[in-house]
């Protein structure tokens, strides 16, 4: 049974949009914050709420990498791989990250502290490649020394979902409990130039302004002439 405010938050969120099922993404996270991951129940107890069949619940459930199915670690690691990345070093970041927290992509870490997965295919990031996204916060430019500096703080600070090793984080979007290793104003002093923003997800509530201000393009090489030739 979920609790009294997150039944409250779930039917709030129902009367916010024309149609109930509109209220499903966000509905889901409120389950898993309180949860820690999406139990049947909790599921069954959002469809009821909503007047969907549980079905329907499940189906966008599974759809979505960041619901989780079963117990997660305190913190969630998600590491891009597709081709900006790719290029940037990510598969040497995949196999640190892999060799540091000692369990393959997809597992949760003895101490319960990291779940993590590979298999994401572009954050958004790409301007920063390669990047990775922590309990809904990006990192990137990442390197070995920055991947590891990221893990050690994280393990002394509570993960954004209730669960295994984490505490309630009260209400969602899940604010990541993890300072920024970077701010608008540069990297603290003393360390290495990684880059965060954070990602919102459920319902926006306003727009962030990204500090590095539009993302450039490269510039183009100019065409030989005919005569160059
Ligand atoms: S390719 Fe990695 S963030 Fe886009």
């Amino acid at each position: 049974m979920l609790g009294a405010a997150t039944r409250k938050e779930i039917t709030a969120l129902r009367d916010r949009y024309p149609h109930p099922r509109s209220a499903i993404l966000p509905c889901l996270w409120a389950v898993q914050n309180e949860q820690g991951f999406l139990t049947v129940e909790g599921m069954t107890e959002v469809a009821e709420i909503l007047h969907l069949v549980p079905s329907e619940v499940q189906a966008v459930s599974t759809f979505y990498s960041m619901y989780f199915q079963k117990p997660a670690g305190a913190h969630h690691v998600l590491i891009c791989v597709n081709v900006s990345c790719a290029l940037r070093g990510a598969d040497d970041i995949v196999g640190h990250v892999e060799r540091r927290l000692a369990c393959p992509s997809g597992g949760t870490t003895a101490d319960g502290a990291f779940t993590w997965e590979s298999t994401v295919e572009c954050l958004g990031a790409c301007g920063g490649a390669p990047a990775m996204q922590v309990d809904h916060h990006f990192h990137e430019n990442l390197t070995p020394d920055t991947v590891d500096a990221l893990l050690d703080r994280l393990r002394s600070v509570p993960g954004a979902h209730a669960g295994a090793g984490a505490t309630p984080s009260g209400p969602h979007p899940p604010t990541a409990e993890t300072p920024p290793l970077a701010t608008a104003e540069g990297p603290p002093a003393g360390a290495a130039p990684p880059t965060e923003r954070a990602e919102t997800p459920g319902p926006r509530t306003g727009t962030t302004a990204n500090p590095r201000g539009p993302r450039s393009r490269p510039r183009r090489r100019p065409r030989p002439s005919p005569d160059d030739l």
